[in-house]
């Protein structure tokens, strides 16, 4: 499915807010890998990492497996990964579980103008090219931008609030 195509299957709500992208993008990207879990379908996936522990396999291209080096150890990571399904037009959006508009930059959404979405995963095991993770939330087939260690002492922010979601509770 092409992100033009994924874009129709996400469909847009009345009262959300599109935009006419850019003709051309800014910069270009190597998908490094790709992301394998047990969702094949948007609905059956997990809304963020920590709602799932099931067991998911990175396939990094195995051109990329000297930059594995040095992970051993390494407890979690950030994954960055390229929402290839989603909308990239959206800027505001709403929600299905919250039934309110909010900014795209407001929220995880994966419909967003570049769509990277990052998990902070915990790493079970590293075979070659082959990471096993739990933590992820995304479709069987994701590709994948990048990985970097997770770093509890600088990407920890336990007093870190978001202010609709507290107004919410
Ligand atoms: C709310 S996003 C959060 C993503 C990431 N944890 C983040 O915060 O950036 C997760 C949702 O994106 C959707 N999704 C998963 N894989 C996708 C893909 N390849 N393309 C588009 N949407 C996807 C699913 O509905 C999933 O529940």
């Amino acid at each position: 499915m092409t992100s033009s195509s994924a874009g129709a299957a996400f469909g847009h709500r009345t009262g959300e807010v599109t935009i006419d992208l850019p003709e051309r993008p800014d910069a270009a990207l190597f998908f490094i890998g790709r992301l394998h879990t047990p969702w094949q379908e948007r609905s059956a996936c997990p809304k963020n990492g920590r709602e799932s522990d099931a067991l998911c396999t990175v396939e990094l291209d195995p051109r990329y497996q000297p930059a594995l080096e040095g992970l051993e150890g390494t407890t979690h990571l950030w994954l960055l990964y390229w929402m290839n399904l989603a909308p990239r037009d959206l800027l505001v959006q709403i929600p299905r579980h919250y039934g309110t508009g909010r900014g795209t930059f407001a929220l995880r959404s994966p419909a967003r103008p570049n769509p990277i979405a990052l998990s902070a995963v915990r790493l079970i095991a590293i075979n070659e090219a082959s990471l096993t993770v739990t933590g992820l939330d995304c479709l069987d087939g994701t590709p994948l931008l990048d990985i970097k260690p997770y770093f509890a002492s600088t990407d920890s922010h336990p007093e870190a609030l978001v202010g609709w979601r507290e107004a919410r509770r």
